[in-house]
């Protein structure tokens, strides 16, 4: 079903057409003056110029085509031209009644289309790292909220698990077990089905081999060459390998569902190596690549370039293939497999040149339609106070799960010094401070625009008390346990009558907005506007509890119309939560 405000736009723009002007004026939107209507249209100020009129002329002449319609309480003209709506109770009664009704809150749909959704972008054997965090949970949202719109989403994580971090890991275990067979080249029988690492091996081993090969040139020539075996198939070194894969991925797999976040795919870098050769040859063939220094490069330079636009280096001159090669090659995959109609790449606005160059290079040499959207969903840094990228007090880069076990802390405390704290055993304590603590991680990042920097500040994001995740898990607690002591009484949620006061009416007005606000944060790959939506949602239903005295209300049918509408509020902050996957406890 198409939102309200698309259908007071048609019904607006059949006015402008039956007065004799062009229908594309009456284009509605939610009032930004609610006190003095809830829908307005500027169009006659537009169409001032196109038919050499006044605006208030025009406004003046559509007006008489709109007050007849029942729907509406009042249609006004205020100067300079605006024509301001009100709706009628009745009206807004009986579309709050048919958004109860149904499953999905009456929310709109999308014009289907296959979206693959690259997220997440971890390494193999290194420790996930907040760089890491934004992605995972923009990317997640996006994903979520374009599923929830009806599209067919796939969400891949992409896995950084093929590169040079490969042969360091190879290179730094055979300095500490040189006899394990997997280096053993005339080996001929199985490996040990156990892994030869753990995932504490391997987050000692990484920094250790990272920080060698920065000091020791025959180590690092030793980690490039390892490198280029694994990559050109040594069986050893391919065993050694899946078993980091196993190991790490069993890791991640962890760290990310305490975030709520899970991918579809778990296809990484080596997955695009079979595609490589093929690219090279279609790279080839349409003779977009050459040599230069020793290197194969291509050029993505275009006339109406405002900054330089450096060439792509496809491979070096050892041969080594580089991450712009694996990202090209992803995409032929990509295109074989899900024949998508857009990709999004939820990275670091860090990367953009990198995807401006794959973009370019993926469109000339034809991998995909040129109808086909490769689009890079940029996102800004989480710095710490000092306005710096977030780093541990030693200065180093802080591992997620300490990060989130640090939110859990902060969050357990407060609990334990809240009334609540008596009423829960000490595993609900645990668990309602895990999501709480993710609650003011996801919201305290997510309510900013995903292009900003922001400071990461956890006694503002755990408090119950603004835009904050916890707010909102607050606001689902208070009105489930409303609505359980409303059931408990035997009074029980009705039929939905027209408004009884201001508050009221700007609640479901509110509630009429969200529709659009999805389809804004899906066009926009944006999910802030999201968290707007739903902190003006709280604010008003909080404001409506302080201002009636729900149970007490005397009049029956008063009374289950009003839990009716606080039922309604507490099915969308869910609805929404879910797009964020946030879960609420049962108390707090
Ligand atoms: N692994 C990369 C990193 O840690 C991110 C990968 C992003 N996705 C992509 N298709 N390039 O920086």
């Amino acid at each position: 079903m198409s939102t309200l405000k698309n259908r007071l736009t048609a019904i607006v723009e059949e006015a402008f057409a039956a007065a004799g002007y062009n229908k594309e004026l009456g284009a509605v939107t939610f009032s930004d003056r609610p006190d003095l209507c809830q829908f307005q249209c500027n169009g006659a100020l537009t169409g001032a110029k196109i038919h050499r009129k006044s605006p208030m002329m025009i406004a003046n002449d559509v007006l008489p085509n709109l007050s007849e319609n029942e729907i509406f309480k009042s249609v006004t003209v205020a100067p300079p031209g605006f024509i301001n709506m009100i709706l009628s109770d009745e009206f807004i009664a009986e579309e709050a009644e048919k958004m109860a009704e149904s499953d999905r809150l009456a929310l709109p749909v999308t014009e289907k289309k296959t979206i693959v959704v690259d997220y997440g972008g971890p390494n193999v054997a290194k420790p996930l790292h907040v760089g890491h965090l934004r992605a995972a949970i923009i990317g997640e949202t996006l994903k979520r909220l374009a599923r929830f719109l009806g599209n067919d989403v796939i969400g891949d994580v992409h896995l950084g698990d093929w590169g040079l971090q490969m042969g360091l890991i190879i290179s730094e275990l055979y300095r500490e077990q040189p006899s394990l067979c997997y280096f053993d080249e005339n080996y001929t029988g199985e490996y040990p089905a156990e892994s030869p690492v753990t995932i504490d091996d391997l987050s000692r081993l990484y920094p250790q081999a990272s920080a060698r090969s920065k000091e020791d040139e025959e180590f690092r020539m030793a980690a490039m060459q390892a490198t280029k075996e694994l990559q050109n198939g040594r069986a050893g070194y391919v065993a050694l390998w899946r078993k980091f894969l196993e190991v790490s991925v069993a890791d991640l797999k962890r760290s990310y569902a305490r975030l709520g976040v899970d991918f579809d795919k778990w296809l990484g870098e080596s997955d695009a190596d079979p595609y490589v050769a093929p690219l090279l040859k279609i790279l080839d063939d349409k003779k977009l690549t050459y040599l230069s220094d020793g290197a194969l490069i291509a050029d993505v330079a275009e006339e109406t370039d405002e900054e330089p636009m450096p060439p792509v280096i496809i491979s070096k001159s050892d041969g080594s293939q580089l991450y712009a090669t694996t990202d090209l090659a992803t995409i032929i995959q990509r295109a074989e497999d899900f024949n998508p109609n857009e990709i999004w790449y939820v990275v670091d606005s860090r990367q953009s040149m990198h995807f401006k160059q794959v973009f370019r290079l993926a469109k000339k040499a034809g991998l995909v339609d040129d109808d086909t959207v490769l689009y890079h969903v940029g996102f800004g840094t989480m710095n710490g106070s000092d306005g710096k990228p977030y780093k541990t007090r030693e200065g180093g880069v802080m591992s997620l799960s300490v990060l989130i076990d640090s939110a859990k802390a902060a969050a357990k405390e407060r609990i334990e010094a809240s009334e609540v704290a008596k009423d829960l055993t000490d595993a609900e304590r645990d668990d309602v401070a895990e999501k709480i603590g993710i609650a003011a991680i996801k919201f305290g990042d997510l309510i900013n625009h995903r292009a900003r920097d922001y400071i990461f500040d956890l006694d503002r994001f755990l408090a119950t008390e603004g835009k904050t995740g916890p707010y909102l898990q607050y606001t689902v607690v208070r009105i489930t346990s409303l609505l359980n002591k409303a059931m408990a009484a035997n009074a029980a949620p009705g039929k939905l009558l027209p408004p009884q006061s201001d508050t009221e009416r700007e609640l479901l007005i509110k509630l009429f907005s969200v529709g659009d606000v999805l389809l804004r944060a899906f066009e926009d790959k944006a999910p802030n506007a999201i968290c707007e939506v739903m902190f003006d949602i709280a604010g008003l239903f909080n404001r409506f509890y302080f201002e009636n005295k729900i149970l007490a209300q005397e009049n029956e049918e008063i009374r289950a119309s009003w839990l009716g509408i606080i039922e309604l509020v507490r099915r969308m902050l869910l609805m929404l939560l879910d797009i964020f996957s946030t879960d609420v406890p049962e108390k707090m």
